[in-house]
């Protein structure tokens, strides 16, 4: 059985072409784009809110304009500026994509969504971004704004990510490419789906309503189906900002092949870590401990010989969310008698450290958790 409905994808082309061409985002980034700038974008982009990337794009694309500027900077310098956007791994991503583009590639980008999907960190939909945005070719470019979307005009039930719900979308999806102007209904559903048709979809407003299987059955709150979530692992960790006689702080560089790699923070002990209902309350239960002797000994571990003279629990706490983890800093502070002369000694977190006056922070590059740390900490 044909489970295309031909008459209601071009229903859906055509008023999506329309409904952009009068109401289309004007963004820096869907000006005659690049490959290059398409793919920085949605890098940028995943995870992270308009207002929040525009900045960064533009800071990004004074620094580095072209793929061959990325290519040739450091990886330090790559993550300053990234600093704050979280996800650090896309910056990565980036860096060795323009290496490897630059380097195997003689600079040039592959059109296709095939040969795009061979670069570290293009999936299905930045592929299809790409593809459609900067060469014209009409494929589609599907995230979760455009699974809601499309599951809701189509009335697609069930677990988008497989099975028979997955491949109906994509079909679907793929028919109204094979329709042309992909570049423009692409960028149109992304539209939509972050300002009409949201968790709570704005129908009155939306151009597809009167053919929307979910808005005329009223299905908009069980399509898409809703993700299971991952229940959080809780962790809990001691931060210590400690600073020597000159007023500098002891700032450690994070080992490349760990959760923000090669990012820099205050020292960091684990505390405690769990998942469940009590985690929360046992983890802080535990936080109140004193620590002053898993400090010394961490001191002592890493190659220190100075004392550390004062020590106190601030009962000051950070919270950040990350994808798996829900993280707890519990902050401590400590001064150093005098400024340490001993030879840091790595461990499999960090690789190296430096005493840093607060006037230098912003020259590390630092995780947004550690950025609100420093704010405490000033
Ligand atoms: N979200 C993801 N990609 C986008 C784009 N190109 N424009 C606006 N919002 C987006």
């Amino acid at each position: 059985m044909d489970i295309i409905n031909h008459k209601s994808v071009e229903y859906f082309a055509k008023s999506m072409i329309a409904w952009y061409r009068k109401n289309g985002r004007d963004l820096p980034w869907r000006h005659h784009p690049t490959a290059y700038q398409v793919w920085v974008s949605e890098l940028m982009l995943q995870q992270t809110q308009v207002c929040t990337v525009l900045g960064y794009y533009q800071r990004w694309m004074e620094r580095f304009p072209d793929i061959e500027s990325l290519a040739a900077a450091s990886l330090e310098e790559v993550l300053g500026l990234w600093a704050g956007l979280g996800y650090y791994r896309r910056a990565r991503y980036l860096h060795e994509g323009a290496k490897y583009i630059v380097q195997q590639l003689n600079g040039r980008f592959p059109e296709t969504v095939e040969e795009l999907k061979k670069i570290t960190g293009i999936g299905e939909y930045t592929a299809g971004a790409i593809s459609s945005f900067a060469f014209g070719h009409n494929v589609p470019a599907i995230d979760g704004n455009a699974e809601r979307v499309l599951s809701r005009y189509f009335g697609i039930e069930g677990d988008l990510t497989r099975g028979s719900a997955r491949k109906i979308l994509y079909q679907n999806a793929q028919e109204i490419a094979a329709l042309g102007q992909s570049a423009l209904v692409n960028q149109a559903i992304m539209d939509v789906g972050s300002s009409i048709c949201g968790r709570n979809p704005q129908c009155q407003m939306c151009a597809l309503a009167g053919k929307c299987q979910a808005c005329i059955h009223g299905w908009t709150e069980r399509i898409p189906q809703k993700k299971v979530r991952i229940e959080k692992t809780i962790e809990y960790r001691a931060c210590l900002c400690i600073s020597d006689d000159k007023g500098r702080y002891l700032l450690v560089k994070r080992s490349p092949n760990v959760l923000l790699g090669n990012l820099w923070e205050f020292p960091t002990i684990p505390i405690y870590k769990s998942k469940g209902k009590t985690a929360e309350k046992e983890g802080f239960d535990k936080a109140r401990l004193p620590r002053i002797h898993a400090w010394k000994s961490w001191f002592e571990s890493h190659g220190f010989h100075a004392e550390i003279q004062v020590m106190r629990n601030t009962g000051q706490q950070i919270r950040h969310t990350f994808t798996h983890i829900q993280m707890y800093l519990v902050l401590d502070r400590a001064t150093f008698k005098a400024a340490d002369k001993s030879v840091f000694i790595p461990d499999e977190l960090y690789t190296s450290c430096e005493w840093v006056r607060p006037d230098q922070f912003s020259e590390y590059p630092m995780s947004t958790m550690m950025r609100r740390v420093v704010e405490v900490v000033n």
